[in-house]
């Protein structure tokens, strides 16, 4: 088989049917079972459930190419993006699964297989890693792959047992590693983590799962759970010195050197920002894609982050107007055969990105206005004040070193202690509001208003449009009297309406959108949820004007979207459908995709 990205993806899936394994779809990257998950971080994820017993399918053998993000929560790897040469926000994971079917010897004779005649890997290349108590598994590579015993190691906990989380299924683990030679480390071992011995692929012996108290229980019957990123892959049989470099990131990267006229491999600081923009576009795509939405909060504040992340980097290479979501169609040309989703949703996809680019665009140009006042009051020489540094990096989406580079030319400097404080208390601050999904629990604000006596009628199955009070707001989790416009167009908040033409998420049924109208005032509803009974919630963004509890305003379904939504995606799907948008902005330029 040839060896670029997308026939490395379908030779592995083949060569796993050829072998009586079922071929799944990838899950999508909001996971769909697990409410304490920010994204789906590992191929296993949709399948958590088969392997304790608790759920059942026809098959007994899988194999999957599994979309994967690691960004925001416990593993966040944001910031390395565009530095190194392996960090991803998203990233293919190729896995093959045993559901109490085979265990060690097939699933290390699979994987043998297939890198050594399907791939075509050397097997003097070849070192593998076992949990340091395992000498069955250490035995059966003997036996299966003839390897030396000194390329066959133990490893601890730390590096060769896998778990999913604190919670699930877990069991010890066996590590495939490739020695790319002596020019990447000539005196490096395999226990260094450096960048000569690459660890492409990891076979989980699932055999416990562990509860919160730690207890560890055997699995009903012991299974296999495997993961290899694609990407790392590619590298190595491509024999490239970074993931960005093969095919399947060169067409983005270089769609994108060609759209903003920085050719790769001049200089490093371009270097960093096409990749950066390569990364970034993909995670984008694929998590706009599958549902989710730029939001201030939970999974929407993350894609939120990643976005203004890459138009930051887009502006240093000089882009100073919408740019970013023309990026989308370099990641459908290369995969949108293998995801078709991605063709389906190209133009809804394109248009929630140029909008969001242009709100950001007008949000930088607002934090250089803030930032040159408060220049003006720094005595001569002195630094700006951690708090308004941060204040600039946290609502208006300047990194510290672009604040820097600009006192820089006034000579002036940055309280670096003061912003790091900020930075601190904030991540404490997220990290103490991602409390799962939402797909479980209710918050206490909404028993609290429900308490009080408010309820919602609901109109919905005869009305699209209905006139109604509003009887709460929650903003940032706290009731608040009135939401107004600031600065930050787009406000996030959850309104409560006192009569609902909208069909609210849940029980398998997917949550109408629409909008809340009145003098001045807009509100894009985009979601509607119950979250207790005969309460009728607005999730949504405010776009214009100001809303106060007690006012009147219409509430209007969008029926073309309500359609939409049940025919795209089923009942029971959280997606959220693409915000409505003008077919022309503010300047008459058209919006790309329609
Ligand atoms: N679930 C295992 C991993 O993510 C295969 O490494």
């Amino acid at each position: 088989s040839g060896q670029s990205v997308n026939e490395l993806r379908e030779s592995f899936l083949k060569f796993f049917e050829s072998k009586k394994h079922h071929r799944e779809r990838s899950s999508l990257l909001i996971p769909q079972n697990d409410p304490t998950l920010l994204f789906t971080n590992a191929g296993m994820v949709q399948f958590k459930d088969l392997f304790t017993g608790k759920e059942k399918r026809n098959y007994s053998r899988a194999t999957t190419c599994q979309k994967c993000v690691r960004a925001g929560g416990k593993h966040n790897d944001l910031e390395s993006v565009g530095f190194t040469k392996r960090h991803h926000t998203f990233f293919e994971m190729l896995g093959n699964f045993s559901f109490g079917d085979y265990f060690k010897k097939e699933a290390i004779e699979y994987a043998w297989e297939y890198l050594t005649k399907v791939v075509g890997l050397n097997p003097n290349q070849l070192w593998v890693s076992v949990f340091e108590n395992d000498d069955e598994a250490l035995e059966l590579w003997v036996k299966i792959s003839g390897l030396p015993r000194e390329r066959i190691v133990k490893m601890g906990e730390k590096d060769n047992f896998w778990a999913m989380g604190d919670t699930g299924p877990c069991g010890p683990c066996s590590e495939i590693y490739v020695d790319r030679g002596e020019a990447y480390g000539k005196d490096e071992t395999i226990f260094d983590g450096g960048e000569r011995f690459l660890e492409i692929w990891n076979l989980v012996f699932m055999q416990f799962e562990r509860f919160a108290d730690g207890k560890m229980i055997p699995l009903p019957r012991p299974s296999v759970d495997t993961g290899m990123g694609l990407e790392r892959l590619a590298s190595v049989v491509q024999n490239v010195e970074n993931n960005y470099m093969i095919d399947g990131m060169q067409s983005v990267l270089q769609g994108f050197a060609h759209l903003v006229k920085r050719p790769y491999g001049k200089n490093e600081s371009d270097d960093v920002a096409l990749k950066v923009l390569t990364d970034h576009i993909r995670a984008c795509t694929f998590l706009i894609s599958d549902g989710v939405q730029p939001s201030n909060e939970g999974r929407g504040y993350v894609l939120r982050r990643i976005l203004r992340r890459a138009i930051r980097y887009g502006k240093k290479l000089g882009c100073n107007r919408p740019f970013f979501h023309e990026g989308v169609d370099f990641v459908e040309r290369e995969m949108g055969g293998a995801y078709p989703e991605l063709t389906q949703n190209l133009s809804a996809v394109k248009n929630i990105i140029y909008y969001e680019e242009e709100k950001f665009f007008e949000t930088l140009e607002n934090g250089l206005k803030l930032l040159e006042t408060k220049m003006k009051a720094v005595k001569k020489g002195g630094a700006l004040s951690g708090d308004v540094a941060f204040q600039l990096y946290d609502t208006f989406g300047f990194p510290l070193d672009l604040t820097e580079v600009i006192l820089k030319e006034h000579h002036l400097s940055v309280d670096h202690a003061g912003f790091q404080k900020e930075l601190e208390a904030q991540r404490d601050r997220s990290r103490a509001s991602w409390k799962g999904s939402g797909q479980e629990g209710v918050s206490e604000i909404y028993k609290e208003i429900s308490a009080k006596g408010m309820k919602t009628e609901f109109v919905g199955y005869s009305k699209l449009e209905a006139d109604t009070k509003i009887l709460a707001i929650v903003a940032n989790g706290k009731l608040v009297d009135e939401l107004e416009v600031g600065l930050e167009v787009g406000l996030a908040g959850e309104i409560v309406i006192g009569t609902s033409p909208f069909y609210a998420q849940g029980g398998g049924q997917v949550g109408d959108a629409g909008t809340l109208e009145g003098k001045e005032i807009s509100f894009v509803v985009q979601e509607a949820f119950k979250p207790v009974k005969d309460l009728f919630v607005l999730k949504g963004e405010l776009k214009k004007g100001s809303l106060k509890v007690g006012a009147s305003v219409s509430a209007k379904v969008d029926q073309e979207r309500r359609l939409e939504r049940l025919r795209r995606h089923g009942p029971g799907k959280q997606v959220q459908a693409p915000d409505q948008r003008p077919d022309h902005d503010r300047s008459g330029r058209r919006a790309p995709g329609r």
